[in-house]
């Protein structure tokens, strides 16, 4: 099994530091995506798909003092009345603009105050013992909460009217190095999941083994220019590429093109942040979703790949036959090795990252774009809800596809190979790509 970060299992002051940095660039990008805006644009609900960004942003500091303040620190509710306006369950997006809102100097007030209590309580609390503190889980989980929430406010800003709030410079280019358009994964047993990993979720555990067999996998994900290939070739308009349920959909709505396109003077074009601008072709496709990625793959004489297939590429080194934490090793993903952390505001080229190549050569596995997976969304043998039959348990089942690799918007604390997300297979404001893969016999 994947060694443990040997910091997070044995130093408690560098565990400490480590929890309070993960809080503190949670903080830091929360208010990034909270200031570029004014207040109406906060109150406001851009999308009927989307919270207010205020909502998100109170929800973020109710979470961290239910699951820090109260649970881990026992202490009482600062203001328990505010609990059900901020429950997701009670209330689905839709509705949000309707409820009591904190105002958005209320909202900022509130969540600086849990802050405050929680490093307080971080000082002192001994980080092992309980399983809720143990190796600081708790407060991994809550940073790990706010950047999802971070990511949800970007998707938020992209489906904003409106002139560009947020930038960001371009992602590196491709190295240009010739790279083959598949790899073939060998068949054999790998370890998928974690029981090691301190901060990973309920969904990731236990590690269990599984057998894939050989099967080949695009080097990169699907490119726009390949994507506009299939547009080109009727993709939209014949029935044979897509399930029952996906051409369903596509007609019902009259879908011709990923979120975001149209189509003017002969090219695509792409809003993206409040700019518009040509589809760039080498560029992994973005705000696809899942019955687009599957006609895709069907239409290539291809198919997308099982989430199994997906972790055996990113994490099984074949030399050792360990499965290790990301594609390049157990290393923490720098800049150098994946587009994470909104640092820039987009895929970067299909090709770049030669150092975040798994050992047979797969790039880009982490970072840039989710990916779409055939698998629908289970639990693990063994699984067990923790600490919340809400953030995994009440998802599992047919209804939801997974995702994996994490985009350009989801930071590092909230993205690793055994990372899981979902979603409907409708859904494509989310950053969602794919890759396809093949069967080896
Ligand atoms: C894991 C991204 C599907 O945003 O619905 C946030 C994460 N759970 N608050 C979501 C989450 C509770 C979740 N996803
Ligand atoms: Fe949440």
């Amino acid at each position: 099994m994947t060694a443990p970060d040997s910091d997070l299992t044995i130093d408690p002051e560098a565990l400490r530091r480590r929890a309070e940095t993960a809080l503190r660039t949670a903080r830091d990008r929360t208010h990034t995506l909270t200031t570029c805006v004014d207040e109406p644009d906060l109150t406001a609900q851009h999308s009927p798909l989307m919270s207010p960004l205020v909502w998100d942003l109170a929800h973020i500091g109710n979470q961290e003092e239910q699951w820090l303040l109260r649970a881990v620190g026992g202490r009482d509710a600062l203001r328990p009345e505010i609990d059900s306006i901020y429950d997701a369950f009670e209330h689905p997006r839709a509705e949000r603009p309707a409820l009591p809102l904190l105002a958005p100097a209320e909202a900022r007030g509130y969540v600086h105050e849990v802050r405050g209590r929680v490093l307080d309580i971080l000082e002192r609390i001994e980080l092992r013992g309980a399983p809720l503190v143990d190796a600081g889980f708790a407060f991994g989980m809550i940073a790990q909460h706010e950047q999802q929430h971070d990511e949800t406010m970007l998707i938020t800003h992209q489906l904003r009217r409106g002139p560009a709030a947020l930038t960001a410079p371009p992602p590196p280019a491709a190295d240009g190095a010739a790279l083959s358009e598949e790899v073939l994964i060998p068949g054999g047993p790998f370890t998928m999941g974690t029981s090691a990993e301190p901060w990973a979720l309920d969904n990731e555990r236990p590690a269990h083994r599984r057998l894939v067999p050989a099967f080949h996998l695009d080097t990169t994900p699907v490119t726009n220019g390949a994507y506009e290939r299939f547009i080109a070739d009727g993709g939209y308009t014949e029935r044979r590429w897509w399930t029952a349920d996906g051409w369903a959909y596509i007609q019902e709505h009259g879908l011709t093109a990923p979120l975001f396109w149209r189509r003017e003077g002969g090219q695509w074009l792409r809003r993206r942040f409040g700019v518009t601008e040509p589809v760039p072709p080498e560029e992994p496709v973005v705000h696809v979703s899942w019955y687009e990625a599957d006609a895709y793959a069907r239409w290539a004489g291809r198919r997308l790949p099982t989430e199994e297939e997906w972790e055996k590429a990113a994490r099984h080194d074949p030399e050792s036959g360990r499965s290790r934490r990301y594609p390049w090793g157990d290393e923490d993903p720098t800049p150098a090795h994946a587009n994470l952390g909104q640092r820039h505001l987009r895929p970067a080229a299909a090709g770049s990252y030669p150092r975040g190549a798994s050992p047979l050569g797969v790039r880009q596995l982490i970072g840039d774009v989710w990916e779409w997976t055939s698998s629908d969304f289970l639990p693990y043998p063994g699984f067990r809800a923790f600490p919340y039959r809400e953030y995994s348990e009440v998802f599992f089942g047919p209804s939801h596809k997974v995702l994996r690799g994490g985009s350009f918007a989801v930071d590092e604390v909230a993205c690793r190979g055994t990372f899981r997300n979902w979603d409907l297979p409708v859904r494509r404001q989310i950053f969602s790509g794919f890759r396809t893969a093949r069967d080896a016999s």
